[in-house]
Order: C-alpha cells, then sequence, then structure tokens
C-alpha cells in the first residue's frame, strides 16, 4: 500500500445509482403511495456544512479513494459479516418480513456500498444518493436504531480491516473512514428527519383542510341560521308588542295574566336565542374604546344579580386594585362576562360561589372566573367552544364560541379548565392594551 496519496483507483463494481429504479423502491414506492414524498435536492448544501462540521477535506477523500484497491476484495467477507451479525438478530430479520430475496438483494447493494464509500468523490451526487439510500430504510421501517448498530458493525470492520494493511500513516485513513461514516449516518439520520417532517405536513395539510371543511359548513349553516334568525325578529317584536298591549288591559286578577306573562318569558327566550345567532353569524368588529375592566365585573354582577333570577348565589370580585383600565368594545366585552358568568352562576345551583378575580398583567388584565358548581365532564371539554355545541335544555349553543371570538378579536385568549364535582375555570387573559391587536378582526 502507497504510504502517499496516489492516482485516483477505478472500482470494478459499477453501480446503477438511480435511485427510483431500485427493487426496493419500485416495490414499497408503489406499495405505499400514502407515503411522503421527498424534496430531493433542496438540501445539498447541507452537506458542505456536515464535512465542514468534520473537517472532511479533498485529502480525506484522497485517502479513502486510496482505501479501496487493497480493500475491494475484501467487500464480499465485509458484506458476509455484516450480514451474518444481523441474520442473528430477531428484531433486524424482521424488517425483511418474508420477503428472503430482498436479503440477497441487499447483499448486493451493500457491496456496491462499500464501493462507493471508497469511491473517492463526495460531492452532490453522493449526498443524493445516501439520502435515498436512508429513504429506502424509512420506507422499510428499519428501526432508526438498527442504522446507528449496523454502521457500528461496519465501522468497527472496516477500521480491523485498515489495522491489518501495511500503512505508515495509519491514523489519518482511520480519520478519514471515521468522518465518512458519520458523514453516512448524518446523512442516514437527515433522512429519518424529512420522512417525519413530511409526514407532519401530510399531517397538518389533511387536518387543515378538515377545519377548512368544518368552517365552510359552519359558514353556510350560520348563514342560514341568521337568515331565519333575521325574519323572526321583527314578527317576535310585533307578537311581543301585541301581548304586553293584551295583558295591560287585562284586570289585576285576570286569570290570563299569567298565561301571558308566561308566553312573554318564552318569547324573550326565543329573543336572546335569535339574538345569539345574529352576532355569531353576523359578526361586528369591536368599536375599542378605554374601559375599566374592574368596574365592567361589578356592573355585569349586579345585571346578573337582577336578571337572572340567580339572587341566592354568592358572587364576589377580588381585584388587586379599585380600577384597570383597558381598551375594548364595552358592549361585546359585558356580553362575554355576562355569558360566562351566568354559567358559572347555573353550574352552581344555589348554594354555590361564582368568584371574580381580577390582576394586572404587564400591560394586560387578567380575569378568573371560578365556580365550585358541578364542573364539565371531561369527554364533552374539548367541544365547549364549538358553536352549536351544548349540554344544556335550553340554549343555542353558542354562548362560549361568541365570547371566544370576542376575545380573540380583542387579541386576548380564553381557557377554561374543570374537574367534574369540584367546579370550573375560566380564565380570560385581555392583551396587551397598548397594541392593537386584533383591530382589523372581526368578531
Ligand atoms: C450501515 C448500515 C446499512 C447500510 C450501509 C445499508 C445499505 C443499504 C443499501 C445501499 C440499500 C439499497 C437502497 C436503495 O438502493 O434504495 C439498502 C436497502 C435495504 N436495507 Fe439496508 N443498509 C444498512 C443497514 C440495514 C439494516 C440493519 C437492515 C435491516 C435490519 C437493512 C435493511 C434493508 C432493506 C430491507 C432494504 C431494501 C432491500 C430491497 O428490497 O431491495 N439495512 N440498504
Amino acid at each position: 500500500m502507497a504510504t502517499k496519496p496516489s492516482e485516483h483507483i477505478s472500482l470494478e463494481l459499477k453501480p446503477d445509482w438511480d435511485a427510483s429504479n431500485t427493487e426496493a423502491s419500485r416495490k414499497f414506492g408503489r406499495m405505499n403511495p400514502h407515503l411522503p414524498t421527498y424534496n430531493r435536492g433542496m438540501d445539498a448544501s447541507c452537506f458542505d456544512d456536515m464535512k465542514r462540521y468534520v473537517d472532511f477535506s479533498t485529502a480525506d477523500a484522497q485517502l479513502l479513494a486510496e482505501l479501496a484497491e487493497p480493500l475491494t476484495k475484501r467487500i464480499p467477507s465485509l458484506v458476509a459479516e455484516f450480514y451474518a451479525i444481523l441474520q442473528s438478530d430477531p428484531r433486524a430479520m424482521e424488517v425483511f418480513a418474508g420477503d428472503t430475496d430482498q436479503i440477497d438483494r441487499l447483499r448486493q447493494s451493500l457491496a456496491l456500498w462499500f464501493s462507493r464509500l471508497l469511491g473517492g468523490e463526495y460531492g452532490d451526487a453522493y449526498y443524493q444518493k445516501s439520502l435515498d439510500i436512508g429513504h429506502t430504510h424509512v420506507r422499510v421501517n428499519l428501526p432508526q436504531y438498527l442504522m446507528f448498530t449496523a454502521m457500528n458493525v461496519v465501522r468497527r470492520s472496516l477500521l480491523r480491516e485498515i489495522d491489518g494493511l501495511d500503512l505508515t500513516d495509519r491514523a489519518a485513513y482511520r480519520a478519514a473512514l471515521e468522518k465518512i461514516l458519520d458523514l453516512e449516518l448524518a446523512i442516514m439520520n437527515q433522512s429519518y428527519h424529512e420522512d417525519l417532517m413530511a409526514r407532519l405536513k401530510t399531517l397538518e395539510s389533511v387536518r387543515f383542510e378538515k377545519r377548512l371543511d368544518e368552517a365552510r359548513h359552519l359558514a353556510s349553516l350560520g348563514e342560514l341560521a341568521a337568515s331565519v334568525a333575521h325574519e323572526i325578529k321583527n314578527p317576535l317584536a310585533g307578537i311581543s308588542g301585541a301581548l304586553q298591549v293584551i295583558r295591560h288591559g287585562l284586570a289585576e286578577k285576570h286569570p290570563h295574566r299569567e298565561v301571558m306573562d308566561e308566553a312573554l318569558k318564552q318569547i324573550n327566550r326565543l329573543d336572546a336565542a335569535v339574538k345569539d345567532l345574529l352576532i355569531y353569524a353576523r359578526p361586528k368588529p369591536p368599536q375599542r374604546g378605554p374601559l375599566d375592566l374592574v368596574s365592567l365585573v361589578r356592573r355585569v354582577i349586579m345585571i346578573v344579580r337582577r336578571e337572572s333570577g340567580l339572587g341566592q348565589v354568592k358572587i364576589t370580585v377580588d381585584a388587586e386594585h379599585d380600577s384597570i383600565e383597558m381598551i375594548g368594545d364595552e358592549a361585546q366585552l359585558q356580553q362575554v362576562l355576562m355569558n360566562v358568568i351566568i354559567n358559572a352562576a347555573h353550574a352552581c345551583g344555589r348554594k354555590g360561589t361564582v368568584q371574580c378575580r381580577i390582576q394586572r398583567i404587564g400591560a394586560g388584565a387578567r380575569l378568573a372566573i371560578v365556580d365550585n358548581g358541578v364542573g364539565i365532564d371531561p369527554e364533552v371539554l374539548p367541544r365547549v367552544w364549538e358553536p352549536f355545541f351544548t349540554t344544556k335544555a335550553k340554549g343555542t349553543g353558542l354562548g362560549l364560541s361568541i365570547c371566544h371570538r370576542i376575545i380573540t378579536a380583542h387579541g386576548g385568549t380564553i381557557a377554561l379548565e374543570s374537574k367534574p364535582n369540584e367546579g370550573t375555570q375560566v380564565t380570560i387573559d385581555f392583551g396587551d392594551r397598548n397594541s392593537g391587536a386584533g383591530d382589523s378582526e372581526k368578531v
């Protein structure tokens, strides 16, 4: 063996490196039409980065090419050694899934791989080929750890072969080999990473399409609901007005008075549902202005006590400051707070308590509405923000989705935690009052 770099040695083994032509690619590519496709060549500069990192130089390439001459004749026994170890491992053998021809094909592929490893050319074509081999392994479901353990076998065999050669600068040859094997591992690892990213992308786009479909469906449902609601709104107001006139004309003790009251109550319910539908389907952008969150919360609690017949529920305010100034649409935020506080009060029944904790967080504010009520079933929890979803006999199921929309349009977030029989906490984080987040968004 020459101790100085010699001229390039040509090898007898001439691989056909068209990856799309390999048995594995043909077989697994066609069998799995849903497997992700890869962006070939996208990342060739990545190989330069890898080489730079391990300080792989043209001198290393030259040293590897020099090894080809004495090692080519050893390739069959290196392949045999590799497969003897592989065949003794049941988990590794699972990869072949009963296809015995595959093992023979692999012997051939590995022999070609050894010769390419010592081919002296480590440019983009080399990188692409190694990446393709990696993708073949991904397609045959080769566990990633086996890639590393198998490479260790290859590494030990080749280093042993180098140690058996008559070389003056053995360390340099060994170092060159170590570098190229680590590069091989890095590339194969990259294949697994690309595969994972491609799968994630596919998954994301499937999810996105699904969400888009749902959104379209809901939008048309909402539009339909809104036009029905719009048609109902005016006649309803007319009926309510007429009933009130009749009721007014009835004597104090007239037996029909009670009936009229009940009818008016039901009309109010219908009216509230119609309003919810219209708000949901025809949202308005927030009309922002300065407001004081603490007094807004206190006012809402007063209205809830007065109007909802929930007088017995204890509703308290626990505010760190007398007032917390913020910018927002007062009417919309009032609607959110009414919704959440009424929900909380309903959940805790007559003897429960609802606590409204308000604090300043940086330039924003946080309101936590905590009740000790019945809580929400964990199975139902993920669906509470969905429009038209409700577990109540009465109600449109739009309340929380409207709250979500309004808060998001204000640049804030609303979250809900709950434990059955312990209670529920709704946390609203109002965005930074100095930022115009959500200005352009619709509610
Ligand atoms: C350093 C380790 C390894 C190297 C260098 C290597 C190399 C190769 C090469 C060059 C191919 C041909 C790929 C193509 O042309 O697309 C291949 C395919 C394959 N490899 Fe590996 N391999 C290694 C480890 C393993 C291990 C540990 C297993 C199984 C436990 C394995 C299973 C396979 C299978 C099933 C194929 C597809 C064969 C076919 O159907 O044609 N490989 N490998």
